[in-house]
């Protein structure tokens, strides 16, 4: 079976959870902290860079290598693929992995001179390149000394994010709300996607996916790009109207025809009379307290936030199906004396039917005063009546 190497964004533990989740049949064999190899058929790896929100770059391993090779028969190795593949070639090569001694762009291009032909090369980092990449027509290559198999992999690009969709979805949406704090598009489509996979794992059919905390609609977007039927609801009027703004433009801009409700509603006094049918997925961020709270209020907004979720969770009980799988995020907030969270929450919902599946996943963007924890609960109605 064909061999790949899959770069990660920097919340590899997230996407890492995303990929196993929806393809559970493939194993990720770790090499580097974002870099991970896996064997698949090639139509299954076709599909992945659009559907997983979480990896920015597949590479097809081309070649395995001695890794005694010296560095000037690792370049003419590239030159001599590089040569093979296209006429006057355009590329990029990175190294990763201990051992590796440093190959520059330059000097691979000096060797094909040598060879009487032209090249021409970019170089960047290489999780940075996914948009040079994404535009250009070049060859990315990836040399990787595999310690413990003693062999030195060669890699192509084969596939890489389309960053300017990403961005078209997070930015030229109708409505936006980035006071009230907007979930990044990819961050939603991997809480979707890992639900989704966890909730196939075990149930056939066409799942409803539900935000009881809609906002702008984010998870309910990227619900839809994996064609979902979705229904989210909101507290706030203009975040209704806003969101409903939102679906009609996706549903336009991207051709889908999804279902899609969005209601006004409180999240702890929820009513199925809204539902066409109960939730199979409930993927949400709830209101996570002030963006920026001083440390002498924290202890008082967690007081109030636990409540406020374990209300919500108690009324997301009518909504959902025995085997719903609940992706949410807690709040999280580190201060030099201590760190308040809502993990005491995750036994008390144990006796309301929610049982945490995997250690919660921390997502913290750089400055950002309060974190967020990812949590996965697969919920069963039976211990509940
Ligand atoms: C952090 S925002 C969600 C942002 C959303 N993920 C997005 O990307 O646009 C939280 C939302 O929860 C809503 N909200 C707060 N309390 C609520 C409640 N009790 N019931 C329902 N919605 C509530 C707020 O109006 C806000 O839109």
């Amino acid at each position: 079976m064909p061999k790949f190497l899959i770069l990660f964004g920097n919340t590899a533990l997230l996407s890492k959870l995303e990929f196993e989740a929806l393809y559970p049949n493939l194993t990720l064999e770790p090499l580097e902290d974002q870099l991970y190899a896996f064997e698949s058929e090639v139509d299954l790896v076709e599909e992945m860079i659009d559907v997983l929100g979480g990896t920015v770059k597949i590479f097809t391993i081309v070649k395995e290598l001695a890794n005694t090779l010296t560095n000037e028969e690792l370049v003419e190795e590239i030159v001599a693929f590089l040569l093979a593949q296209s006429k006057e070639p355009y590329f990029t090569f990175s190294q990763i992995g201990k051992g590796q001694r440093e190959i520059s762009n330059a000097d691979i291009k000096d060797l094909i001179k040598e060879n009487g032909k032209k090249a021409r090369y970019f170089s960047s980092e290489l999780s940075e390149s996914a948009l040079l990449s994404h535009h250009s027509e070049a060859t990315e290559i990836l040399s990787y000394r595999h310690q413990a198999e003693d062999k030195l992999l060669l890699a192509q690009l084969k596939s890489v994010q389309n960053i300017d969709d990403w961005t078209k979805r997070d930015r030229s949406k109708p409505y936006a709300d980035r006071k009230k704090g907007m979930l990044p598009p990819k961050v939603a489509r991997m809480m979707v996607n890992i639900a989704l996979g966890l909730w196939k794992q075990k149930n056939q059919g066409q799942p409803l996916l539900y935000d009881p905390f809609c906002g702008t609609g984010t998870v309910l977007l990227e619900a839809g790009m994996r064609n979902l039927d979705v229904c989210g609801s909101d507290i706030d009027q203009n975040a209704v109207f806003g969101t409903r703004d939102n679906l009609e433009w996706f549903k336009q801009e991207y051709n889908k025809t999804i279902q899609s409700k969005v209601f006004y509603g409180d999240a702890s006094h929820l009513d199925l009379a809204n539902f066409s049918r109960k939730a199979d997925l409930l993927v949400t961020e709830p209101f996570l307290g002030k963006q920026t709270p001083l440390d002498h209020e924290l202890a008082n907004v967690f007081r109030g936030l636990e409540k406020m979720y374990l209300g919500s969770f108690k009324s997301f009980a009518k909504v959902l199906n025995n085997g719903a799988i609940v992706a949410i995020v807690f709040p999280r907030v580190e201060t030099s004396k201590r760190t308040y969270s809502l993990d005491g929450l995750i036994d008390k919902l144990k006796t309301k039917g929610y049982n945490l599946l995997v250690d919660p996943v921390l997502y913290a963007r750089e400055g950002a005063r309060v974190a967020r924890q990812i949590c996965l609960f697969s919920f069963s109605d039976k211990d509940n009546i």
